[in-house]
């Protein structure tokens, strides 16, 4: 039996020319960017050369990207880094409810600090209002972070629209863009963006690296201390292969012209339709319609996540659910609790399903196949 990946927002593997640039970087290139002989220039050029394509891939300059070791990294960076460095001009931020535990731990990493989080609702459909943020809004707040498209249902949160009601008030505005770069096109300065994080092994790209784009008149502090490197932001000897594997993957889908996002769409459309075709019973959490086309989560009803991952997993197919799994329990997702509140159903009988590279047409149809099969047996059809 084939076995079949649907986690692609858990992760991707590389693309080929990721690998084969890396490995060519990894041979040839081993000098330290920081060293002043030759091998250190021809490393840093390289370095340079990366920074500034992959600042233009999000509108930005290459003063403003700051390489980090992935999207974890650029989130504490940006809330905490933030954090301490505006603390001066008030201690409350907002942030959402269905962040990623990047950030929301981040967060409460913040509060042991003495600084006040707002942790923004959102509605069933996983979203969060710009009329809550203005609401909550406060002369002091420092920084509103709100992610770009949720890792667990999918959820296209509204940016642009937050960072306009922000333009005149002194709160910078994060996203985390982790399950959106390299699926969709963004433009930092269009969207009013102050600060993004960004992780390479979502697109195709290495584990282990990342960036925090931040405007060049964003003050925030370095988490780590050491060396000069990324303007003194974020201290260490840089990841060069890692960056140039990043820049690849970039690269790949910018030539493509993010035909990746259809492609990735019409796997998950046809996953739904042959679901839809069946007579198993599911529901989509969140708005169909209006979701990342990468992420579809569903919700089976009289089934529970443990069982269903466990024969999933035995039918060869590789999935998610975004419940932890802590000392042997399974604790209900934090993003299915906000969006349908604690003990509702949802949250424990929900999987999710992420299409990617990895996946063709004939993969999709069968894996729809053994999905309805456990689903059956399971709910006991
Ligand atoms: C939305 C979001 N933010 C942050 C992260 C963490 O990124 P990384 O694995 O690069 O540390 C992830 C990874 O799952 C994610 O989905």
């Amino acid at each position: 039996m084939e076995p079949i990946y649907l986690d692609h927002a858990a992760t991707t593997p590389m693309h080929p020319a990721v690998i084969e640039k890396m490995s060519e970087t990894m041979k040839e290139i081993y000098g330290n960017p920081s060293s002043i002989h030759q091998f250190g220039r021809r490393a840093r050029a390289i370095l340079d050369e990366n920074r500034r394509y992959i600042a233009g891939t999000i509108g930005a300059d290459e003063k403003e990207l700051y390489f980090t070791s992935g999207g974890t990294e650029a989130d504490n960076l940006a809330l905490i880094g933030v954090a301490l460095a505006n603390q001066k001009k008030g201690k409350h931020i907002i942030t959402t409810k269905i962040e990623h535990h990047a950030n929301l731990h981040a967060a409460e990493h913040l509060e042991s600090l003495g600084f006040e989080l707002t942790y923004l609702p959102v509605s069933e459909a996983g979203y969060v209002t710009p009329a809550d943020v203005e609401k909550h809004l406060r002369d002091e707040t420092i920084l509103v972070s709100i992610m770009m498209i949720n890792n667990e249902v999918g959820a296209i949160q509204p940016i642009k629209e937050i960072a306009e009601l922000l333009k005149d008030h002194q709160a910078y505005l994060h996203t985390d863009a982790v399950q959106a770069y390299g699926l969709i096109k963004i433009n930092v300065k269009a969207l009013g963006i102050d600060l993004m994080s960004a992780s390479a092994h979502k697109l195709n790209g290495p584990k282990g690296v990342g960036f925090l784009y931040a405007g060049q008149e964003i003050k925030f502090n370095a988490l780590q201390h050491g060396g000069n490197q990324e303007r003194l932001k974020r201290p260490g000897t840089e990841s060069l292969p890692g960056i140039v594997g990043m820049r690849t993957a970039i690269q790949q889908i910018e030539a493509d012209n993010y035909k990746n996002f259809n492609q990735y769409k019409s796997y998950r459309d046809l996953f739904y339709q042959e679901l839809k075709q069946s007579d198993i019973d599911f529901t989509v959490n969140g708005v169909f319609d209006e979701l990342a086309p990468t992420i579809l989560n569903l919700s089976f009803a009289n089934t529970k996540v443990e069982p269903m991952l466990m024969s999933l997993d035995l039918e060869g197919i590789a999935v998610s659910s975004g419940s932890a799994c802590t000392a042997g329990s399974i604790e209900p997702s934090h993003v299915l609790t906000a969006m349908y509140g604690a003990d509702h159903p949802r949250t424990s009988n929900s999987i999710r399903f992420s299409f990617g590279s990895t996946n063709n047409e004939k993969q999709v149809i069968d894996a729809a196949s053994r999905v309805i099969k456990v689903v059956k047996r399971l709910a006991g059809k």
